[in-house]
């Protein structure tokens, strides 16, 4: 599997405090049939910045904690991004990590309101050629509006947190994570980790088996290896 959204670089945002931890979520990762993995952080102006100005240099650290310690995982870097108003400027002027497809940009779905100038933003990007991926729709407020439907219509994709398949987040987030699944709107699940032992990469092997139980081998194998794979391929 290749899990495009994870919270492991240490000490950037709400993910894992030492490098111990980030290894342990490595190792872990490694062990439930991760091959690849993106590092996420939170990029929110203002809060959580660290992860977008020395992730290089982290990643880089991880790379050689990974050889030491013999964990078979390869690692790449891009940002969960909070959205601004001002992000198509900083967009255009590459101030935002992409993917490394260097199309595909990851934004955090709003967790608590709905700035009314989103789904604009959100139409900017498309027209600027990159492809918005909303990172866990179905646990925001957004989930019972039309835009997530919207979204995947004028080009943009969802990715699902494998946890809200499994009712990590309520029934509520459950009942939409799977919705937008049988509705065909989703194109990732991925661990959205965290946390070692409380929110880790374990989340996603499990809801690959859900996937698979529910909507088939097929379609579990596209959310979480060959639509990833587009994603990491330059
Ligand atoms: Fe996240």
């Amino acid at each position: 599997m290749i899990d495009i959204h994870a919270h492991i670089l240490p000490g950037v945002d709400d993910g894992p405090k030492h490098w111990s931890e980030t290894l342990q979520l490595c190792q872990i990762a490694s062990e439930v049939g991760i091959s690849t993995m993106v590092a996420t952080p939170h990029f929110i102006p203002g809060a959580y910045t660290r992860g977008v100005r020395e992730g290089a240099r982290l990643l880089k650290e991880l790379e050689k904690g990974l050889e030491e310690e013999d964990i078979d995982l390869e690692v790449f870097l891009a940002a969960e991004i909070e959205p601004f108003p001002e992000m198509i400027q900083w967009i255009e002027g590459d101030r935002l990590p992409l993917y490394p497809s260097r199309k595909h940009i990851l934004i955090e779905a709003p967790m608590f309101s709905l700035p009314p100038w989103l789904e604009e933003l959100l139409g900017d990007i498309t027209a600027s050629g990159l492809i918005p991926i909303l990172a866990h729709p179905e646990r925001s407020p957004m989930a019972s509006t039309s835009l997530p439907g919207e979204l995947v219509s004028t080009g943009g994709e969802i990715q699902l947190d494998a946890g809200s398949l499994l009712g990590f987040w309520g029934r509520e987030a459950q009942k939409w994570a799977w919705k937008m699944v049988n509705n065909g709107w989703v194109s990732y699940v991925a661990s959205d980790s965290h946390r070692a032992g409380i929110r880790d990469p374990r989340l996603l092997e499990r809801a690959r088996k859900a996937l698979v139980k529910e909507v088939g081998e097929n379609l579990a194998r596209d959310l979480t290896e060959g639509n990833p794979l587009k994603v990491i391929t330059p």
